[in-house]
């Protein structure tokens, strides 16, 4: 095995402390995608590894879990941009700045100028070059299954439940955390799920200047490629702060914006401003809608996460409910009939009666066996723990740590 480069943007001190508290919580290290994906314990699946193909192309990505720009030397990214940006408009000025924090009070939120979702819930937009958000799900009684936020590293039971349950869903990954978890996407690839962008760093977008904006979309695409192979079309905005500014910088890349009317709030339990039964509750009056008729002539989305464990125990708990109360839950592609959900063509969606009727998974060419690193043995013990600590981390997992990442929910 090779060692890692460390890049030159960590102090050797910085290295240090991390190794320290590494060694605190050290479990072994995952080797592959099916060796991470057999991993039960939290804390060994959430162990940093080497993945030579994402620490090789850390140059050409802005650091990781910080608030995106086009790289200095990025000229396919530059280039991009100049012809994008020619749609976009320039009289949407940022709103506020990306942490949320808008005094900008002198929005008309009852005309709406923008389109700003945040403000008005519109979806609906003032462009008229644009297309309407996805919000709700066109099939009655049909619920868009997805979560936001991940891959998260300690996904596998949650994971192992949807295989078990034969149940497909919409991940909206962060391009942070793809390029922090590479196995984890892969996993979530390789079983079936559909794949959309949810920004490289998980910002407010309204807030930033359009060729950041851009940056955090661009980046999320390229983490998502160099990782799964694939290209997303679809995105969720973080928060969902969107609006029309953002989503023809988004339509320029090719990425229907999806956002959700119902929000669980399962995000916020973790910060402590909402318990535990308030998402319960989100979660059955969300059920009692589907009970009482409000989806019989069209399907709807509630916005969850993989987040953390309370997230996706939260999401395991009330899957039978769902299950039962909904006629059909299926990935928001599926429900769209989207069968070709990313630019590449050699990966299809099952159309919404092939879900429907059983064949809920996707067809994806043989071809090439995808860019997933799965080809190293899923059965044979993994022997990584005597391998020394520092070859078996990985430089990007220490930049999210060196930075100390508080991650933002949503
Ligand atoms: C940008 O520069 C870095 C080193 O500074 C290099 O590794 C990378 O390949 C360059 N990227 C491009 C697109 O030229
Ligand atoms: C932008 O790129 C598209 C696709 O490559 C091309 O069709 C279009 O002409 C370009 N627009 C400009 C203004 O360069
Ligand atoms: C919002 O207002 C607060 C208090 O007046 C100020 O500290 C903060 O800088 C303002 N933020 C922005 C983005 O204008
Ligand atoms: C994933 O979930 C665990 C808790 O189960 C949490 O400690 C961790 O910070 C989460 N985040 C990521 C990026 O994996
Ligand atoms: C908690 O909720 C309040 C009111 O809804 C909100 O202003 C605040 O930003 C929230 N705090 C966090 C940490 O989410
Ligand atoms: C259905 O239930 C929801 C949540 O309890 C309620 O807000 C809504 O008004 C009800 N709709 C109908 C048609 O009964
Ligand atoms: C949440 O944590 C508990 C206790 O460690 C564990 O038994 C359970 O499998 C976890 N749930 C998920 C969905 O990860
Ligand atoms: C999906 O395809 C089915 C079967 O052709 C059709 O009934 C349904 O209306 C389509 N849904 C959408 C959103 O196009
Ligand atoms: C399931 O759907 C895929 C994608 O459309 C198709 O290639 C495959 O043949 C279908 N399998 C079955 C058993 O119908
Ligand atoms: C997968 O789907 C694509 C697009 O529908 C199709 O061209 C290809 O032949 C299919 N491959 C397999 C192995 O079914
Ligand atoms: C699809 O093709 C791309 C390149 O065009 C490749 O990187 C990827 O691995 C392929 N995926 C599958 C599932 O075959
Ligand atoms: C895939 O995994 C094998 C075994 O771990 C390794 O030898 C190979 O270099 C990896 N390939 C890539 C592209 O990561
Ligand atoms: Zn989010």
């Amino acid at each position: 095995m090779r060692l890692p480069v460390f890049s030159s943007k960590f102090t050797p001190n910085a290295v240090l402390v991390v190794l320290i508290n590494f060694s605190a919580v050290y479990a072994r290290t995952a080797t592959s995608e099916a060796d991470e994906a057999q991993i039960t314990d939290p804390v060994e699946e959430c162990t940093a590894y080497y993945y030579a193909p994402v620490t090789d192309a850390l140059d050409g990505f802005p650091t990781i879990w910080q608030p995106a720009t086009i790289v200095s030397n990025d000229t396919e990214a530059q280039n991009i941009w100049a012809n994008i940006s020619q749609s976009v408009p320039t009289n949407i000025l940022p709103h506020g700045d990306i942490y949320g924090d808008w005094n900008d009070t002198s929005y008309n939120v009852a005309e709406d100028p923008d389109c700003w979702w945040t403000k008005s819930l519109c979806t609906t937009p003032k462009l008229s070059t644009l297309p309407a958000d996805v919000a709700s799900i066109p099939e009655p009684e049909t619920m868009g299954y997805g979560f936001d936020d991940g891959p998260n590293c300690s996904h596998n039971a949650f994971y192992d439940y949807l295989l078990e349950q034969n149940q497909k869903a919409t991940m909206f990954f962060i391009g942070s955390n793809v390029l922090d978890w590479p196995y984890e996407a892969m996993r979530a690839i390789d079983e079936g799920h559909e794949i959309c962008a949810h920004t490289w760093s998980h910002h407010y977008m309204t807030g930033f200047s359009s060729e950041d904006a851009f940056a955090e979309l661009y980046y999320s695409m390229k983490a998502i490629k160099l990782v799964l192979g694939v290209t997303p079309t679809c995105w969720r905005p973080p928060f969902g702060d969107v609006d029309d500014r953002i989503r023809a910088i988004a339509e320029g890349l090719g990425l229907q914006t999806i956002i959700w009317q119902y929000d669980s709030f399962d995000w916020e339990e973790q910060s402590g401003n909402i318990t535990a039964a308030q998402v319960y509750t989100n979660y059955d009056n969300f059920i009692a809608r589907a009970e009482n008729g409000t989806f019989n002539t069209e399907g709807s989305i509630m916005l969850t996460h993989e987040l953390n464990n309370f997230t996706m125990q939260t999401a395991v708990t009330y899957y039978p409910k769902l299950k039962d109360t909904f006629k059909y839950l299926v990935p928001v592609g599926v429900a769209l009939n989207k069968t070709q959900p990313y630019v590449e063509t050699n990966y299809s969606l099952p159309t919404f009666d092939e879900y429907i009727s059983g064949n809920v998974t996707t067809n994806s060419s043989s071809s090439s066996s995808s860019s997933s690193n799965s080809t190293s043995s899923s059965t044979s013990q993994s022997s990584s723990a005597d391998v020394p600590l520092i070859q078996t981390i990985s430089s990007v997992l220490l930049a999210s740590i060196t930075l100390g990442i508080l991650m933002l929910a949503v």
